[in-house]
């Protein structure tokens, strides 16, 4: 190699390279540097301490909080201590309904189920319709499809009926907009702009949707005159929003929510972005059938394994960015097992194929009984709409 070629970049080219990630509510692309978006961000990461706390009150961490998938935090130290004080906070965390649920959507609702659980607390949950609409190219008619849709596959996943309340934009506007334009008065274009990217060419309505997305923050207090804490678990692409929120709310007159700040779980084609709906083909979707898992999962997730079984089992996988592994540890909750696989994985014991066969049966498994719920799921509708 020439003198020239080992030099090192300029800074210039070095911050290029470093600011290749994108993270906002509207666009996540490319290698994420968690440790670089606590500092951006401003948020917390978990500490071993935080955990132990958790733990202590729970009598048990899920598994996302042990392997780091929640990975941060802000407020939770004053959620915790009002909690402890008797002053139970309620979670809220929402979807966007745009197209069919897949794997990836599930996680930040499966340790929401736990915090209900765990905390005895009230989830509400939105499903914002009028953010799809007003984001994406497809009518009212089909976001409303998505939200009935979507609703089936929260209901499934187990919440209490009696404890889970959906609010959705479009049917609650009635409650939510006399809220949203407080919160609305109190921010400026000039905030939006800066916060998502905008420019003069955003429709109006997109600029005032951070203030539907705030209102559940308090709203529950109105309604049923609290003055409860607010513990949103979220993916974290979902904070630029808050960090608005929090500013506002506080003008408003009410606490400012805590949040869980969760990692994505990455798409089947590499450990690199969030896991997509745009195409259905390379994600698990929670309707598909074991065989279509079992295709999909040998065809499209990325292999940390070697070229050739010779190689392999010389020189082993690399677990960090096999997507087979990676999904395991969010769907196989025995410590023990998981690290029997990852070593077996880098030890070149196991191979590629083995290692997709233990995730397929797995994903096949949890996707039968959520299949199963879901189609009870119908009936329960109306029991988890706000009333
Ligand atoms: N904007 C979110 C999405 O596109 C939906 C949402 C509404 C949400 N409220 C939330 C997500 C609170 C997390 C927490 O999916």
């Amino acid at each position: 190699m020439s003198k020239n070629h080992s030099k090192t970049p300029s800074p210039v080219t070095v911050s290029k390279q470093i600011n290749t990630s994108k993270i906002t509510p509207y666009e996540v692309s490319g290698a994420i540097d968690y440790q670089r978006l606590i500092t951006e961000f401003g948020i917390s990461e978990l500490t071993p301490k935080d955990l132990a706390r958790i733990e202590k009150i729970a009598g048990e961490l899920h598994p996302y909080l042990r392997r780091g998938i929640f990975f941060a935090h802000r407020d939770l130290k004053w959620c915790l201590d009002e909690y402890e004080k008797g002053n139970k906070f309620f979670l809220y965390t929402g979807r966007g309904p745009s197209g069919p649920i897949h794997l990836g959507h599930l996680s930040t609702w499966i340790f929401a189920k736990w915090l209900q659980d765990k905390f005895d607390a009230d989830l509400w949950f939105q499903f914002t319709d009028d953010e799809k609409f007003l984001f994406k190219d497809i009518t009212l008619e089909e976001t409303q499809k998505w939200t009935y849709e979507n609703m089936l596959d929260v209901i499934a996943l187990g919440f209490n009926p009696k404890k889970t309340h959906f609010l959705i934009d479009t049917k609650h506007a009635g409650i939510i907009y006399p809220e949203a334009i407080k919160v609305a008065k109190k921010i400026t274009f000039s905030t939006i702009k800066a916060a998502f990217g905008f420019t003069d060419s955003n429709n109006i309505g997109s600029i005032f949707y951070t203030a539907m997305q705030t209102v559940p923050v308090f709203l529950p207090n109105i309604l049923n005159k609290e003055n409860r804490p607010c513990l949103i678990p979220l993916g974290v692409d979902q904070d630029p929003h808050f960090r608005i929120s929090r500013d506002v709310v506080e003008k408003l007159g009410h606490h400012k929510p805590a949040i869980l700040h969760a990692k994505f779980m990455p798409p089947l084609s590499g450990v690199d972005g969030k896991i997509s709906s745009s195409g259905y083909e390379a994600t698990i979707l929670t309707t598909d059938d074991p065989k279509t898992v079992k295709a999909k999962i040998n065809k499209y997730a990325f292999s940390g394994g070697q070229a050739t079984i010779e190689e392999h089992r010389k020189l082993g996988g690399n677990p960090e960015i096999d997507v087979a592994y990676q999904w395991l540890r969010y769907f196989e909750y025995d410590d023990k097992k998981l690290e029997k696989i990852y070593t077996d994985y880098k030890s070149g014991r196991l191979l590629s194929g083995e290692l997709k066969a233990i995730l397929i049966e797995k994903l096949n498994t949890f996707l039968a009984e959520h299949q199963k719920r879901r189609k009870e799921a119908p009936k329960l509708v109306d029991k988890f709409i706000y009333k």
